[in-house]
């Protein structure tokens, strides 16, 4: 990549640095060239403005782990309320704002996380572990029966859209209906659905979670559905985009560590023989897998008073993004950032972002990481890539569009 460094702003409001290029234009993302970009801005502590384009309010953008740490502190004065990602628009504020857990404030916010969480947290652990175990002998069998498997398309989506159903409370009958739905909804594009775009497989997900409301309003059970809807104070449509965002958290962003944790193997094959010789290195190695994946690519929040980050002014109701995946390859915090290291630690990492909305389904994206780890490090010997990985274009979600491999068993 051959743009030359930027200058940096300098301090004070009236002095805002006007980057002419589009930080939130998708096709910076689609190649490696992004890790070159970052890197620039990480180590020069780089604060940049991007005017009106992907966002029509224009953003700052913030790379470091400090700046980005100091921008999702729980008091630092931002809020999500108006959306949460680049795109966002001032005047035409996102519906679900101060409705869905990841969109709201305050004791609203708190209030959906004290409902959602029990559902997520490490408790049900020991029930989902089952369902786990199942399902990567299941891909893992698959796998073996395979010459060569497109692991972004065929298995990467497929834990998540699993434990998702269970904890939203998919009744058995259909999970097989909506698995497939949620493959084909979040980067499976499976053939098997004709002509249905992945847009619609995701409506259908919603009429189907519709349904469920229905049917739970009449007959509750113990399930996230109808432990929303008896609450009393969210309507079904609440119900319905809360159930959404389990969905779309879950799914979205867990598929690419999963598929990445298959690049991770090939690309540094000592890891593989690491962890078969020491599971104890199983819960470090999930870690790094999140930070090294980062499939959150940033998060957005807008100024609710005049504040100050890392030596840049930012006013009330400007619009800033934390790019997490920049910060965690932040060299001051994670020595060759670049590498996968099974035993790093401390890994302060972002990868689930920070403060009041940290990822609420970190432990159940870790244990379906640790898992499939360890299936993998006692079954395979090795990975191949058959060609190259080829990333998604989005400004959003750093993943996978493919990743076909060859695997060698032991
Ligand atoms: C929030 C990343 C897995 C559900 C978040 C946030 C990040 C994130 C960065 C913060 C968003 C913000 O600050 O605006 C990830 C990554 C995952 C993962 C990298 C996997 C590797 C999951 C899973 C679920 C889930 C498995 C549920 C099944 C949620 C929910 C929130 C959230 C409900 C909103 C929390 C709140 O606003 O209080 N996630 N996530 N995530 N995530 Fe995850």
């Amino acid at each position: 990549m051959n743009r030359p460094l930027l200058p940096l702003p300098a301090n004070g409001p009236e002095k805002k640095l006007v980057f002419t290029m589009d930080l939130g234009n998708p096709d910076l993302y689609t190649t490696e060239d992004r890790f070159t970009m970052w890197q620039e801005y990480v180590a020069n502590d780089a604060k940049i403005w991007s005017e009106p384009g992907s966002s029509p309010n224009g953003f700052w953008s913030l790379f470091s782990h400090q700046d980005v740490s100091a921008m999702l502190s729980p008091k630092a004065p931002f809020t999500s309320e108006h959306g949460m990602m680049i795109g966002f628009d001032a005047q035409n504020p996102d519906n679900a704002g101060g409705r869905m857990l990841v969109v709201s404030e305050g004791k609203w916010h708190s209030a959906l996380k004290r409902l959602i969480g029990p559902f997520l947290s490490r408790l049900r652990a020991p029930e989902l572990e089952s369902v786990l175990q199942r399902e990567i002998k299941e891909i893992v069998e698959r796998m073996k029966a395979e010459d060569a498997t497109d692991v972004a398309l065929e298995v990467g989506p497929r834990l998540p859209a699993a434990i998702v159903c269970e904890v939203i409370g998919v009744p058995l009958s259909d999970r097989p209906r909506l698995i497939e739905l949620t493959n084909h909804a979040f980067g499976g594009e499976d053939s098997s659905f004709n002509k249905m775009t992945s847009g619609v497989a995701h409506s259908e997900i919603l009429f189907y979670f519709y349904e469920l409301i229905e049917e739970r309003t009449k007959n509750p059970g113990d399930d996230l559905v109808s432990t929303l809807l008896t609450d009393g104070r969210l309507s079904a449509d609440d119900v319905l985009i809360n159930c959404n965002n389990v969905l779309i958290g879950g799914n979205e962003t867990t598929r690419h560590s999963i598929t990445g944790a298959f690049h991770i193997f090939q690309a540094f094959p000592e890891v593989l023989h690491a962890l078969q010789d020491d599971p104890e290195l199983l819960d470090t190695a999930v870690e790094e897998v999140v930070r090294w994946t980062s499939p959150a690519m940033h998060v957005l929040r807008v100024a609710t008073e005049d504040v100050t980050i890392g030596g840049q002014d930012i006013r009330k109701g400007e619009p800033v993004v934390g790019w997490l995946s920049a910060a965690n390859r932040d060299a001051r915090l994670f020595p060759e950032p670049h590498a996968f290291r099974a035993d790093r630690k401390p890994n302060r990492h972002l990868g689930f972002g920070n403060g009041p909305h940290h990822c609420l389904g970190a432990a159940l994206a870790r244990i379906e990481l640790r898992e499939l780890l360890r299936e993998l490090s006692q079954e395979a010997e090795a990975v191949q890539l058959n060609s190259d990985p080829r990333w998604m274009r989005s400004n959003l979600v750093q993943g996978y569009q493919s990743l076909p491999v060859t695997m060698e068993w032991r």
